[in-house]
């Protein structure tokens, strides 16, 4: 088992040598030195249109691609076709959307959580005005997980999509799209899976998960502002084209409209080297060391947060790696969410109260009239000696 050294991973990191505790990660995670040197060396080095003869055309192609089958290897996928980069899950989200409209009539269902950030729910339901039937699976709120047994009544023979979160953004509950991928597709549909919050921490195998579409955002997996649709080539391939009409049997490219940013792009494989480097080698090696140190983390925080009788824990309160993620949400019973990260702010601690636009599931916690929950999100990078400063900060603040 490879020991896992913080303070290595930290000097990759250049904004963490600032006295501040970064604990908004799961807002967006600091990014690595050698990813902003990319960007940087592109724009000085390469910075012209793609796809022309002469050298340093054919050189900056040559790196936009790169960075795309960067992100390919990364979710253990051969074809880097399958692979869409966008500006932002959001935008990747409503692009989907608008691919997919033309396939489905009248009375065709597709189903959303109430448990998502408002990116995987907003687009598939405003297709309720093309004639798209939208039904909710409700997150459960005893177990606050979305349950495959809950899902079952909702799908019937013109259920086209399921989308749903693999771990919440608030919760940090980690769900088992596997299994309900294998129902999903029994049932004749497909499923869409938002990795948002949980890719920063545990390895995406993309075939392994059986899912159709699969998107994360890389601004919070150590990397620049773009995010990664992933789905089978078939699947994108008969998407609609939504690009110029002279690209239509182009994919990716048919779904990029306005095309990738390329200086962003091109930084990916400094990205993909940092978590190959983290496991001497092997991208296995390193996420398997990520779950270990961020369990550590949450068992910490976790620790301190069961203890106390002034705040409602919000999600699971076991640390194990399989269930969760170090994304820790509570809310203080004495003091308002804002109240107390601001008395944190104070201190030099980075964290965040709200509804972190996942206010569909705020609300069905009853959170919606008490300003949310206040949100702990760690990564790798963080320390133990961070979240003991985070403890003692809240021990002041709750
Ligand atoms: C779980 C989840 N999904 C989707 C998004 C939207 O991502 P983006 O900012 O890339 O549009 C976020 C952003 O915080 C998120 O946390």
């Amino acid at each position: 088992m490879m020991p896992f050294d913080p303070s290595a991973a930290r000097a990759a990191f250049p904004a963490l040598s600032r006295d501040l505790v970064f604990m908004d990660n799961a807002g967006g995670s600091q990014c690595l030195g050698a990813v902003a040197d990319a960007v940087r060396a592109y724009m000085l080095e390469r910075n012209v249109q793609l796809g022309a003869s002469y050298s340093v055309s054919v050189e900056a192609s040559a790196h936009v691609l790169a960075g795309r089958r960067a992100i390919a290897r990364l979710v253990g996928v051969a074809d880097d076709r399958q692979v869409v980069i966008g500006p932002s899950t959001t935008q990747l989200l409503s692009n989907l959307a608008l691919a997919l409209a033309p396939g489905l009539a009248p009375g065709d269902q597709i189903v959303v959580t109430n448990a998502d950030h408002e990116a995987n729910i907003g687009a598939f339901r405003r297709l309720e005005s093309r004639g798209v039937a939208v039904r909710e699976w409700k997150l459960d709120l005893e177990s606050r997980t979305l349950r495959l047994d809950q899902l079952e009544p909702i799908l019937g023979p013109r259920t086209r999509l399921v989308c749903m979160t693999h771990c919440s953004n608030v919760l940090g509950t980690i769900h088992d799209v596997r299994a309900v991928a294998r129902r999903v597709h029994a049932a004749g549909a497909r499923l869409l899976v938002d990795g948002v919050a949980f890719a920063p921490h545990r390895q995406v195998d993309f075939a392994a998960l059986g899912v159709d579409y699969y998107v994360f955002s890389l601004y919070k997996v150590y990397g620049p502002h773009l995010a990664a649709l992933v789905a089978p080539l078939g699947h994108l391939e008969e998407l609609a084209n939504i690009n110029h009409e002279f690209l239509a049997t182009e994919v990716p490219y048919k779904l990029q409209p306005g095309n990738v940013c390329y200086e962003l792009t091109a930084s990916l494989p400094a990205l993909e080297a940092y978590l190959c480097a983290l496991g001497g080698g092997a991208l296995d090696v390193a996420w398997a060391a990520i779950a270990r140190h961020e369990a550590a983390l949450a068992e910490r925080l976790l620790c301190f947060l069961r203890a106390r009788s002034d705040l409602t824990l919000i999600g699971d309160s076991s640390s194990d790696s399989d269930r969760r993620v170090p994304t820790l949400s509570f809310a203080p019973h004495a003091r308002s969410p804002e109240a107390v990260v601001r008395a944190v702010d104070a201190l030099g601690i980075g964290i965040r109260h709200g509804d972190f636009y996942s206010r569909r599931l705020i609300r069905a916690l009853g959170l919606g009239d008490r300003g949310g929950v206040v949100r702990v999100s760690m990564v790798h990078y963080n320390t133990l000696e961070e979240v003991d400063r985070v403890i003692a900060a809240l021990e002041q603040a709750l």
